[in-house]
């Protein structure tokens, strides 16, 4: 017994901007930004929130998969970028849909996050305790971003990505995940760092501009990304005794072009194996593996049958890949 995948959406807010405008605000250019990242615009929000893109991406993965709001028990939202800290994400979505069975909560791993929150409703799913689940990445990462921060500002996107998960006969594959908190100083965001001044006797730590929006150690994750990504995929392959030939396809973190590139080089795999659609939004982090999974499937790309792996990196540090079967 396992959780398949039975429907995905997404949501992509319709106003963007290209290098063009993104070298207006900073001094880079679009030259520069598609060589090193392979990105040619992002998506912004404007009317829309983290909320509104995940429960309409949820809407369209519900649509997809014919499922109707009052079957889903569990509700996932993968986001670092919620509007408010109370109530969680995941149960406005639930308001938002109807969807009045479902138990519902967040999580927060940046952009392993949708990995590890497919993990955790394939566990749930797999112990019996829920049988349908949506599961969502979505993001404003437009709020966090420092616009004047040209090491960053060039790279991320807002949007959000579902899929939805029932309990079917299927293989239960076993996810490979990895952290590592001491070298969480690579990507951080510390906007909501403060004292609570009732026990806590220092002063709240005053910020700095900077340190209100993300700030990023580039090069370090960069090399993060191209040693631990192969790594952890011939490490899922190992462990469930699946062979690389079997995999019909490797579904990345959108973070950066030269990134999935080495990853393929590492794996030695052909790069037609390894879909990309950050030209097109940018790093969206936790929404990027949901977004490009409801590109393909909608696209006809996933055959009925084929393995296909799953592999996220990002801040914490975080990284993991998972092995699924497309039904
Ligand atoms: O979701 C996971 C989160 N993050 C990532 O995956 C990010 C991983 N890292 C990256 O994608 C890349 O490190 C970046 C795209 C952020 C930067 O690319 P890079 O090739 O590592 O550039 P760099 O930081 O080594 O900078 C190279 C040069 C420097 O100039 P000098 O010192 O060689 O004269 C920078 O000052 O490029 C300069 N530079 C820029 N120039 C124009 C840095 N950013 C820019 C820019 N436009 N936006």
């Amino acid at each position: 017994m396992t959780g398949i995948i039975c429907g995905t959406g997404s949501y992509i807010p319709p106003y963007s901007m290209d290098n063009n405008d993104i070298a207006k605000l900073v001094e880079t250019s679009d030259e520069w930004i598609r060589e090193r990242t392979g990105v040619v615009r992002r998506h912004i929000i404007q009317e829309e929130t983290t909320v509104s893109m995940a429960a309409e991406a949820g809407r369209r993965a519900l649509e997809n998969a014919g499922v109707a709001p009052e079957e889903v028990d569990l509700i996932l939202v993968s986001t670092i970028s919620s509007n408010v800290i109370l109530p969680c994400a995941a149960c406005d979505v639930q308001k938002e849909l109807g969807a009045k069975n479902a138990t519902c909560f967040d999580l927060n791993a940046a952009c392993t996050g949708f990995l590890l929150a497919y993990n955790t409703a394939e566990a749930y799913l797999a112990t019996g305790a829920y049988k349908t689940a949506l599961v969502i990445g979505s993001e404003s990462l437009s709020n966090l971003t420092n616009w004047k921060d040209r090491g960053t500002c060039i790279l991320f996107g807002d949007g959000a990505g579902a899929a939805v998960l029932k309990t079917g006969e299927g293989r239960m594959y076993r996810p490979v995940t990895h952290s590592q908190g001491h070298k969480g100083e690579a990507l951080t965001c510390k906007s909501r760092h403060s004292s609570n001044g009732l026990t806590s006797h220092a002063e709240p730590e005053e910020l700095t501009h900077d340190e209100y929006f993300m700030q990023m150690d580039g090069q370090a994750v960069f090399k993060f990304a191209v040693r631990s990504v192969p790594e952890v995929i011939h490490e899922v392959l190992r462990v469930n005794e699946v062979e690389q030939n079997e995999i019909a396809c490797y579904v990345l973190h959108q973070a950066n072009r030269r990134i999935v590139e080495a990853v393929a080089k590492r794996l030695d795999e052909p790069i037609e194996k390894f879909p990309m659609n950050l030209q097109e939004y940018g790093n969206t982090s936790s929404a990027s593996i949901p977004i490009l999974l409801d590109e393909l499937n909608r696209a006809g790309k996933l055959e009925k049958g084929s393995k296909i792996v799953l592999a996220g990196f990002g801040a914490g540090l975080t990284w993991g890949a998972s092995i699924a079967d497309w039904q």
